[in-house]
């Protein structure tokens, strides 16, 4: 037998709570996509606006009012309006105190206002509960519904009540959330959806940099010399040869720059005694965009391989054996094979490929799909072992293409050395350093420093 209460429900009649009535004051993009987003999840909706007759088109089965009379119908009210035009609610005092207020603002810029658009409403309206959430959704991602890269909601806000009356929404609506803490941490969303690649500013900059300093430097070393001392033009050398001279040294010197901070984080704290002194500043910021320094400059060692695949083909290249090749029909001889020079190339080819094929297994792991599969052994097992070998893999391929260039005079025109001896500077250094830090007596003292240990000098 069916027990009372259940008869007492008949299928088909009221059933079914009330759903929840939300109010949206502003009826541009964003109000529009949020209000059609809240309807498809199950929400009753009403606007307020300042001209409720003539708002423009808004989403079938919502209703408009004015701002008083909406925000008396509601508990929680999202304000989709500009921080410029929030004036107007100071009236609206007495209609939205003890409401929940949802401050989903940007600004244009950073740093316009001495407080965060959130804060500042709370200012204006103290009797409302404010809650910051949803100003990382672009109006976009909420008609299309939340999509990976766009899934999360960041929440903050003083009231814990308040707060998770807009987390139920956020949830429903499909978005995952997350909770930033209280209204101080309002500034930092309002600042997330300007952010433009923040981690890879430095190493862009760095990698324009080098580039334009060594391209000059080429140009007047190669170009600029030969017109003036030897009154030949080889300006089309710069499409290939000195592209692919400036590509491979950019390339070694921001891998160097990868490690060289690692280096000398382990130094500071050999130095100091202790792994629990703060690094300074500059090196925190270098250790935290080794990733994009990394995986700039395999950009640059790709360019590099891809520049010297096509050498066999360049005209100029055909041509000067072709030349060789009939200027020794002519004198009627015969080269002999060098075998020192064939093993230098192929060792120096070998070296290449090899530090290459490391280099993109680096490259590979640092994505964060595969990242997340290791272990933190694993990965920094690959990042630590087999990235010093692709240094030192690249560095020997280096030396091995300057073999016995470094001592002849004649390579430093204008009293200037080549750019690949330049070039191995940095990476010289770090690969002695980094040996340093091998010996075993050094090893073992930075192991303990790592593990916990500190060094208490003598008073
Ligand atoms: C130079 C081949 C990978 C760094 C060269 C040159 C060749 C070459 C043919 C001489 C270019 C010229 O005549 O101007 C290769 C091959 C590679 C490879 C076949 C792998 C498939 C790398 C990698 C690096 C590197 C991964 C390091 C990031 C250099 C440097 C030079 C050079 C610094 C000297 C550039 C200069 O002329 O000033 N390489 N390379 N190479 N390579 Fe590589």
């Amino acid at each position: 037998s069916q027990p009372e209460s259940v008869l007492l429900c008949p299928l088909g009649t009221a059933a079914a709570p009330e759903t929840e009535l939300l109010c949206i004051f502003g009826t541009g993009d964003m109000g529009r996509s949020l209000g059609q987003r809240l309807l498809q999840a199950g929400y009753r909706v009403v606007y307020g606006s300042r001209r409720p007759h003539s708002c423009g088109p808004l989403p079938a089965g919502t209703q408009v009012m004015s701002h008083a009379a909406a925000a008396k119908l509601a508990t929680l009210v999202f304000l989709c309006v500009h921080r410029k035009k929030y004036d107007f609610l100071e009236t609206l005092a007495p209609q939205l105190n003890g409401k929940v207020l949802v401050d989903v603002s940007n600004n244009l810029k950073e740093d316009v206002y001495p407080e965060s658009n959130a804060e500042y409403l709370q200012r204006l309206i103290p009797g409302a509960h404010v809650v910051k959430a949803f100003n990382t959704i672009s109006a976009w991602a909420l008609q299309n519904g939340p999509s990976d890269a766009n899934r999360q909601v960041l929440v903050c806000g003083n009231c814990a009540e308040a707060k998770q009356t807009v987390v139920a929404v956020a949830t429903k609506l499909g978005f995952a959330v997350l909770d930033n803490g209280s209204l101080s941490a309002a500034r930092e969303l309002e600042e997330f959806p300007l952010r433009l690649f923040p981690e890879w500013r430095l190493p862009l900059r760095l990698a324009v940099g080098l580039t334009a300093t060594f391209f000059f430097y080429l140009v007047i070393r190669d170009v600029v010399y030969s017109y003036v001392e030897d009154g030949k033009d080889i300006s089309f050398r710069i499409m290939v040869s000195l592209a692919n001279k400036v590509c491979p040294i950019v390339a070694i010197i921001m891998l160097a720059l990868c490690y060289l901070p690692g280096v000398v984080a382990a130094i500071l704290q050999l130095y100091r005694g202790t792994k629990y002194k703060r690094f300074p500043d500059w090196l925190d910021r270098w250790m935290l965009c080794r990733k994009q320094l990394g995986l700039l400059s395999l950009g640059f060692a790709f360019l590099h391989v891809l520049y010297t695949l096509i050498i066999p083909f360049r005209h100029y290249v055909r041509y000067r054996i072709a030349a060789s090749t009939i200027l020794k029909m002519r004198e009627n001889t015969t080269a002999v094979l060098d075998t020192t020079l064939a093993w230098r190339t192929d060792s120096f080819y070998s070296m290449g490929i090899l530090g290459f094929g490391v280099y993109i297994l680096l490259g590979i792991t640092s994505l964060p799909s595969v990242s997340n599969a290791l272990s933190w052994r694993e990965f920094s097992f690959v990042q630590s072992k087999l990235g010093y070998l692709t240094l030192f893999l690249c560095t020997f391929h280096t030396y091995l293409y300057g073999w016995n260039k470094f001592l002849s005079p004649s390579n430093y025109r204008w009293y200037t050395p080549p750019g690949y001896m330049l070039s191995l500077v940095l990476p010289s250094i770090v690969l002695v350093l980094k040996l340093l830090l091998l010996v075993p007596c050094v090893d073992r003292s930075l192991t303990r420093i790592r593990q916990g240990w500190e060094r208490t000098d003598p008073e």
